[in-house]
This record gives structure tokens, sequence and C-alpha cells, in this order.
């Protein structure tokens, strides 16, 4: 199996990623789950990572993650996921308790207490990922890789160059991005791509059970928001971008999907504050630093999320 940890702020499309992750438990080994500010605060985040993990019946270690980006405001987005987080969604109260050990902790002690080298999949703004990697560099070696939904080579959700999970905290991803790990990056490019119609979100209805239910709620909800979204590009009112779910999609079938390796930097301040520069043509003549993908194969990711949908459904 692989080890991985997970670094989330559920959110609702993190929620379609935990649901990914843990019906795949035959192939991923979730050894830890950290929240971090983003979607909403870290209250909210850890309160909603434990109810939902409570929900789908995963035994796992949730940790609490850092308040918010090393320096700038959190900027939060209860305008897509709600004021909770899951839009109207609720849950039962979590019976996962919050981890004693603070994120970065139980990272360090997770990576460094493991035999095997540990994939992170980030799929929210990096600070917690960041603060590891500038407090415990020895942890460095003994990560695999990190799989990240963020970032962009072309156009923004948050600017007009700026995807929201690099926005947040752009100085966090400077420094991932300077740290030698190897990275792959579901970026704006491919998530657009890794979309769901309407009519497939109603199949996700028709697996019945309240598990089904309830994911066709939140994403539902999700949509609803973006047909009152007034900026966005084609078809955002008739899709649902599963932007998170690539991050562990890419680990449990990476042939789904294409990318190139390239040098990519991000913007720290000013207007394009938070837009990844990424260098597909090799203008800078720089060594690759980022696996950026860019292409998915829709109908397969349909299926495969869809598969997952079925597997805790029935447990
Ligand atoms: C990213 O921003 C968040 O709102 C989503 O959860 C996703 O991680 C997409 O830009
Ligand atoms: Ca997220």
């Amino acid at each position: 199996k692989l080890p991985i940890i997970i670094d989330t702020d559920p959110g609702i499309d993190d929620a379609m990623m935990l649901t990914l992750a843990f019906a795949n438990d035959d192939v991923l080994d979730v050894r830890l789950v950290t929240t971090c500010s983003g979607n909403i605060s870290q209250d909210k985040t850890n309160y909603n990572a434990r109810t939902f993990l409570s929900y789908i019946g995963a035994s796992v270690e949730i940790a609490r993650g850092l308040e918010g980006p090393f320096f700038r405001e959190l900027e939060v987005a209860e305008d897509i996921h709600g004021e909770s987080g899951f839009g109207n969604v609720k849950f039962p109260a979590p019976k996962l308790p919050v981890s004693e050990r603070p994120a970065i902790t139980a990272m360090l002690e997770t990576i460094m207490t493991s035999d095997e080298k540990i994939t992170i999949v980030a799929t929210g703004p990096l600070t917690n990922v960041a603060a590891l990697l500038l407090a415990h560099p020895e942890v460095k070696p003994k990560i695999e890789r990190i799989s990240w939904m963020g970032g962009a080579a072309v156009g923004g959700n948050m600017s007009p160059v700026a995807e929201f999970n690099a926005y947040v905290d752009p100085h966090a991803v400077e420094i991932v991005f300077r740290s030698g790990i190897p990275i792959v990056m579901s970026g704006l490019d491919v998530t657009h791509k890794a979309f769901v119609t309407i009519d497939e979100a109603e199949n996700i209805l028709r697996i019945g059970g309240e598990f089904a239910d309830k994911a066709y709620q939140l994403v539902t909800y999700y949509l609803d928001v973006m047909k009152k979204t007034p900026f966005h590009e084609e078809n955002y009112d008739q899709v649902l971008h599963f932007h998170d779910v690539c991050a562990v999609m890419y680990l449990l079938n990476p042939e789904l999907f294409e990318g190139q390796n390239c040098h990519v930097v991000v913007s720290l301040e000013g207007i394009t504050a938070g837009a990844t520069v990424v260098d597909y043509t090799n203008r800078t003549d720089k060594a690759p630093n980022v696996h950026v993908l860019h292409t998915v194969n829709r109908e397969q990711f349909v299926a495969e999320f869809m598969k997952a949908v079925e597997i805790i459904s029935a447990r």
C-alpha cells in the first residue's frame, strides 16, 4: 500500500477527494489527516474533516494545522462552500477526536517513524506543508512526493491569474516549490477538465443510500453556487469541477493524466500574487521542479469516482 498523509480544508471537493482516498484503502494507507485553513477557518476545516471521516467510517488521526497563511490575512471561500464549508448539508457530530499532536508534529513523527517514504496529498493552501519543511528539513528525503491541487498555468479563479490555494498562501507555495521534493501540480489547467456533468451527478443519487444522497446534495449545492457566479468560463453552470479529487486520482490512476515537467515559480505580491508561472517552453532554461498536469481522461475519471461512492455507500 502507498503510505500517505492528507492535508486538506474540507470544503466540498475536499470531501469528494476524501471519499476517493478512503474508498481505495486497499491501495492507499492514509496514515494521518491534517487540516489547513483555506476554504473556511481552521476550526471549521478540522471539524468538517472529523465529521465527514467519522460519517464514512474512517479510522484515522486528524490533526489541527495552522490558523492561516504566513504573511497574508486568511481569505476564505465561504461564497463557494457555504459558511460551514459543506453548504447546507449536515452531518452527525464527529466521533473522531482532534489529535493531541498539532499537525506539524504529527506530520514530522509520522514521516520520521515510517520505514517507507511518505507521499503527501495537499488540497488546500500549503501553509502546513511549508511550515513542516521549514521547521524540520530532515523530513525531505523521507517524502516520496507531494501531490498538490493548486495553481494554474493559465488563468485563475481568485484573480485573473491566481488559483485559490496558491492565492491564499503564495509564500507557502514558494517554500514547497523550492524544496527539491518531487511535486505533482493538479492546477486549474487539468482540474477544469476533471468535471462531472449534471446528468452524471444524478447517477450519484441512483447509487442509493444515505451516503450517496449526502454526496449528491454536496455536489449540487456547489453547482447551484456556480450557477449564481457571474464571472466564470463557459459551462461553469452546468458542470462540477472536481479539483481536489485530481490530487488523489493521480496517485491511484496516473495513466488517466498527461503532464509535463516544468520549472514553476510563484508570484508573491501585488496584482499577480499567487500566480504560478509555468515555463512550458523552457524559456528560463531552469531545471524542472514540478510535474504539471494538463490533461485527464474525463470519462474514466468520472467512472473511478462513481466506483468510490458505490464502495463507501455499501459499507
Ligand atoms: C481549490 O480551491 C478550493 O475552494 C477547493 O477546495 C480547491 O482546493 C480550487 O481552486
Ligand atoms: Ca480544497
